[in-house]
């Protein structure tokens, strides 16, 4: 299985928490990874031989969080074209407000520009409904994870 790179975004901990258990989670499947704190992302392209998984909640009318958005940037205006990555999105959100998992929709929209390819459709955890957001990223990343 090629490398994992985690990357969080958040403005509360709960995806800090999410991106944390799914990290245990590859630990006992020995799954080689690496879990980013947002402040390691300046200057950081993800390698295209290895996994990209972004957990992200949102804020404001849909925004990302303000310690991943200078990353998001960056990806935005420097990255290269990444045909090769492949991706997995988990976002956090709440369906009372107006933009529903805004944040990981932008990732979604960037990745896709940049020719990434997602492994499977994009996870997008309501909090009306998700009261334990981080079984069911585990149970997501699982259908991958087994699948190798
Ligand atoms: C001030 C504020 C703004 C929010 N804006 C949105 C939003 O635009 N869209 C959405 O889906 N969720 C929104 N949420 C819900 C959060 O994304 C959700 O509660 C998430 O679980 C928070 O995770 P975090 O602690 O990692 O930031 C907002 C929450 C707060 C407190």
């Amino acid at each position: 299985m090629k490398n994992i790179n985690l990357v969080y975004g958040t403005m509360n901990g709960e995806a800090k928490f999410v991106a944390s258990e799914l990290s245990n989670y590859l630990t006992e499947k020995s799954a080689h990874h690496h879990l980013y704190e947002p402040i390691e992302l300046s200057g950081w392209t993800p390698p295209e031989n290895e996994l990209l998984i972004i957990v992200c909640s949102s804020t404001g009318y849909g925004d990302l969080p303000d310690e991943i958005y200078p990353w998001f940037l960056e990806l935005e205006t420097k990255a290269p074209y990444l045909p090769k990555l492949e991706y997995g999105l988990v976002g956090l959100g709440d369906s009372s407000y107006d933009i529903f998992c805004g944040a990981i929709v932008q990732f979604e929209t960037l990745l896709a520009d940049l020719g990434a390819t997602a492994i499977q459709p994009t996870l997008k955890l309501d909090a009306t409904e998700h009261y334990a957001p981080e079984r069911d990223a585990e149970k997501w990343l699982s259908d991958y994870v087994t699948s190798l």
